[in-house]
């Protein structure tokens, strides 16, 4: 048996356990496809700051950080401190609060170029009701979305998720769904615009992470603002994604960043504080389309539920605790993340040469996304360009050779808090070297 697997056996049997009582009652044993690896997950206990504890007692560097929505690292302070009280106050009633409306008119104020929020429990959702709005308000038929877009495992957008990008991504899928779909490359022009001349006048809108969430490479301006364009020459809904970046980039997220207006953008991860949460915002004449008190006919209005445990005290006052923080502290927090995030990325970067391991380091403000390789290629404009190089094999041992070393990330992915100082970058950049070093000398360089 190898060892590093045989290290991670010996260390996690607490979570072996888990693993297999699990798989007795859940389907392949997680309630999330991108939270298995093999052999099996390590199951935490506890967070805090930068680290999460696991069942048998090793405490990690977490790079995961909670799908990236801990951007003030686990369990910060003054927002616990705050919840308690919330809870003890009741932690749902389905009926209308002040929570909401707080919390509504805070995100009108800080995200440039939006009119009305729309608050639902999850991003996939959020992205359901954007695709809804787009086809609604153009009365047109075709979404376009990119190549390797995640938006949430919702029915519309489920397509060209992962290679082969032309195989359909589920069984079970509606052939209307698949056919109403269509994806384009990222960070390519004259790709995209062929898709989108093919769909001529069907075009009811675009969907797009301006940060692409499978490799963290950014948006270049010109495609984002080609996107613009053509979307209004169309006239066609532009749908920024930004479950991901949305607070994290910038406070005002992609809009600010970029300089750039979509009709719609999404949110959910970060937004929420810690608790469950998903919305969509925008301009006022396509969000009033799912408005509950529209006078529109039945068939012209958008469905648009929100979901029973929608707007709850929790999501509704961690929300917008984390955001107050994030515009109140905006001007150290995101420096600080920029800064941090940089020093992460070239320590990574230097950490897998000096092992010999061929690896290629993607990502910017504080995200970053290492990807093992067969061999060294140019820096990735779009996760095409790593399709047919990545290293699986070698991307599963370095998985848990990071682990053994303390460091907890999923699929390479990391996205920093403002808990980490810079020793414990310097430290991850440590571990990460040993633990490519090790995952060398069991599978021989590449
Ligand atoms: C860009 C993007 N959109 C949508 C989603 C779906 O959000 P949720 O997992 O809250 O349903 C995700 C989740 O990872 C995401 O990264």
């Amino acid at each position: 048996m190898s060892q590093i697997l045989e290290t991670y056996l010996a260390r996690t049997p607490g979570s072996r356990d888990l693993y297999e009582r699990s798989s007795r009652v859940v389907p392949g044993g997680v309630h999330h496809a991108q939270r298995y690896y093999p052999p099996y997950p390590i199951y935490m206990r506890t967070g805090g700051g930068a680290t999460v504890r696991d069942v048998d007692g090793h405490e990690y560097l977490d790079l995961w950080n909670a799908h990236y929505a801990a951007i003030l690292g686990h369990a910060p302070a003054f927002l616990i401190d705050e919840m308690r009280a919330v809870v003890a106050g009741g932690t749902h009633f389905g009926i209308p609060s002040e929570n909401e409306v707080r919390f509504a008119e805070l995100l009108v104020e800080v995200l440039p170029g939006v009119d009305k929020v729309r608050f639902g429990v999850s991003g996939t959702e959020a992205t359901m009701y954007a695709t809804r709005l787009a086809r609604a308000f153009t009365n047109r038929p075709t979404m376009v979305k990119v190549i390797g877009g995640w938006h949430g495992a919702n029915t519309d957008l489920s397509v060209a998720i992962r290679p082969p990008y032309d195989v359909p991504e589920s069984a079970g899928l509606p052939r209307d769904a698949r056919g109403s779909t269509k994806a384009i490359p990222f960070n390519d022009i004259d790709g995209t615009r062929r898709v989108l001349d093919e769909v001529g006048d069907d075009l009811a809108g675009i969907i797009v992470e301006p940060v692409q969430g499978m490799t963290f490479v950014a948006g270049e301006p010109e495609y984002l603002s080609f996107l613009r364009d053509e979307t209004h020459r169309r006239g066609a809904v532009l749908i920024f994604d930004e479950i991901i970046v949305g607070f994290r980039l910038e406070l005002g997220g992609a809009r600010a960043y970029y300089d750039i207006q979509p009709d719609l953008s999404t949110y959910g991860k970060v937004a929420g504080g810690g608790f469950h949460l998903g919305l969509v915002a925008g301009r006022d004449d396509i969000m009033s389309l799912g408005s509950a008190v529209s006078s529109l006919p039945k068939g012209q209005g958008v469905l648009m539920a929100g979901g029973t445990y929608s707007c709850n005290p929790l999501s509704m006052v961690g929300g917008r605790l984390m955001v107050e923080h994030l515009r109140d502290h905006a001007g150290t927090v995101y420096p600080y993340l920029d800064r941090i995030g940089a020093r992460a990325r070239a320590g990574l970067s230097r950490a897998f040469e000096a092992a010999g391991l061929t690896a290629q380091v993607t990502g910017v403000g504080s995200l970053a996304s290492f990807h093992v390789l067969t061999e060294a290629r140019p820096p990735f404009r779009a996760i095409q360009d790593a399709v047919g190089f990545t290293d699986h094999e070698r991307g599963e041992v370095l998985q848990l050779a990071l682990l053994n070393e303390g460091v907890h990330t999923h699929g390479g992915k990391a996205a920093l808090s403002t808990a980490y100082t810079e020793a414990d970058v310097d430290e991850l950049v440590a571990r990460v070297e040993r633990a490519a070093r090790a995952t060398v000398a069991e599978t021989g360089g590449n």
